[in-house]
């Protein structure tokens, strides 16, 4: 593996690290106020993240793309400033990053259904 995929599966498993330590983090404290937070870092962070690094891999015309190399940089800002953003919002610190991550996350969700559509099918 190597290129985009490779980078989009190094970030997720990054993610997956920090999540799972936040957990164990929330377990041994009894203190669980921040889930939402630790929830988006895994399902965005490590789950989405690594799919797209799949799809990527599965279809190498795709991921070698301009547009697909857009989509993994939306999606990996939208994780950076979305998960912060929850745990600001919990702590009535202010909506402002969780919204600015919200819309890079479906942004790049957009993003990715344009190139699953326009690099994705095999030819007939
Ligand atoms: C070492 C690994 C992990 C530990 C120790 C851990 C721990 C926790 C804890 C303590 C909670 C709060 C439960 C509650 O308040 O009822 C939680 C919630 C949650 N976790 Fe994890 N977790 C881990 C990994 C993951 C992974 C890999 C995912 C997803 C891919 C995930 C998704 C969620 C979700 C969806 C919630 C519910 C959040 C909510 O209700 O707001 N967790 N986890």
């Amino acid at each position: 593996m190597k290129g985009l995929p490779f980078i989009l599966f190094a970030v997720a498993a990054i993610c997956a690290v920090i999540g799972m330590a936040w957990g164990i983090v929330m377990s041994a404290s009894g203190d669980h106020t921040l889930s939402p937070a630790h929830a988006h870092l895994n399902l965005l962070g490590w789950v989405s993240l690594a799919l797209f690094g799949t799809f990527y891999h599965l279809v190498p015309n795709a991921g070698a793309s301009m547009i697909a190399k857009i989509q993994a940089a939306v999606a990996i800002a939208g994780v950076v400033l979305i998960v912060p953003g929850i745990a600001m919002a919990i702590n009535q610190a202010g909506e402002a990053l969780a919204k600015i991550g919200s819309l890079l996350t479906i942004l790049s969700m957009v993003i990715f259904l344009i190139v699953l559509v326009t690099k994705g099918r095999a030819p007939a």
